[in-house]
């Protein structure tokens, strides 16, 4: 920080306002100081985990005295306590400004049919190779859900060492890893040549493995060409269309299961659109497959709720949200499985089409982009 900043403390005690050098200024009350306070008796130096439990410090705690003091915050309160903040960290964490109501959570970018998947598509021994590179591909799949990757060897199980590259494998009732090809009497219509319409995957699943990974070897057959559908434009699309059916998919539950390997009895009760109370959309699940009761709407409701679910549908279904690609031998795309829906054509009895996939963390992957990050800043 090149000037300081200056300090105004209320007089009576309940906030002071920090003067940023850039103009700016930020408010912070006294209980939200001493509760995100950095001093060593509040956080374990090691690991920056919390000692200071909130019902310990008074209800009715105010500021006895605040001055800054080189790159610090630093407070005496009323009750004897003291803390100090960093002045960065507060200014990154200044809480004192307009929140506007939106629906897409930050850092998200939705997008539709005008996606160029070449333009998120990077190759695996660059990824490898250059950080950057790794950055840049990491970025696309938490900011658009979706990044492809070509150069991949063709070969099974090569998908685990590119999830081993930001994270690990969620192992699941279809195995660490699952073949994606037609077999007779399938357990899911996944492993039929059916086409299968945009969805998201494991609905039935609490939580639903947040990231899907699909590795295709072999695809010689006629169609079985891939699509993927951004879930948070679709949701933006409903609301804007009709808030009415935005609101009834997002209040009441949809129950989901799956039985098909009769080794499973999974089932979860979700909305379709899952949305914070401020506002913001957290995740989307939708899978006709897997859609298998609904018990939750009351009887007036039920014909509103099945309105709001076909249009719901539709929109998944209009060529401005659908992106369409082939995925060649040697190519893979990830998505993210709470935000995207993926899906693909039927295809041929001649030929082959043989994908492998597999399921991993989204917050893992988050995770490792973070470190990757500020590795680079430093
Ligand atoms: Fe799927």
């Amino acid at each position: 920080m090149s000037a300081a900043p200056t300090l105004e403390e209320n007089p009576d005690g309940s906030f002071v306002t920090v003067f940023w050098p850039q103009g700016a200024s930020s408010r912070y009350h006294a209980i939200w100081l001493r509760d995100h306070g950095q001093d060593t008796a509040s956080r374990d130096p090691g690991n920056g985990q919390k000692t200071l439990l909130t019902t310990d410090i008074p209800a009715n705690l105010r500021i006895k005295h605040a001055v800054i003091n080189g790159s610090r915050l630093e407070i005496a309160f009323d009750d004897g306590s003291t803390t100090w903040l960093d002045l960065e960290w507060l200014q990154h964490h200044a809480y004192d400004r307009h929140v506007s109501e939106t629906l897409i959570p930050e850092g998200s970018n939705t997008w539709g049919a005008d996606l160029d998947v070449d333009a998120v598509t990077e190759s695996w021994p660059r990824i490898v190779d250059d950080e950057t590179a790794l950055v840049k591909w990491l970025q696309w799949v938490v900011s658009l859900g979706f990044a492809r990757l070509r150069d991949v060897p063709a070969e099974p199980d090569a998908l685990l060492d590119v999830i081993a590259l930001f994270g690990f494998v969620r192992e699941t009732n279809y195995g660490r890893i699952f073949e994606v090809r037609s077999t007779a009497n399938p357990v899911n219509l996944a492993y039929s040549r059916m086409g299968l319409h945009p969805h998201t995957d494991n609905p039935y699943r609490d939580p639903v493995p947040t990231l899907q990974i699909l590795h295709c070897l072999q695809n010689n057959a006629d169609g079985g060409n891939s699509s993927v559908v951004d879930g948070f434009r679709v949701a933006e699309i409903l609301k804007q269309e009709n808030p009415d059916h935005f609101d009834i998919l997002s209040r009441y539950r949809a129950t989901f299961e799956f039985r098909g390997d009769r080794k499973s009895d999974l089932a979860a009760h979700r909305p379709m659109l899952d949305v914070s109370r401020d506002g913001r959309l957290n995740q989307v699940r939708i899978n006709s497959r897997a859609f298998q009761s609904l018990t939750s709407v009351p009887f007036d409701l039920v014909p509103d709720f099945y309105a709001a679910y076909r249009h719901l549908l539709q929109i998944t279904q209009r060529p401005e949200v659908v992106v369409t690609f082939r995925l060649e031998p040697g190519e893979l795309f990830i998505v993210d499985n709470t935000r995207v829906l993926h899906g693909r054509t039927g295809f041929s009895r001649t030929g082959m089409r043989w994908l492998q996939g597999a399921y991993a963390d989204l917050d893992g992957l988050r995770s490792t982009l973070a470190l990757l990050k500020s590795r680079h800043a430093a």
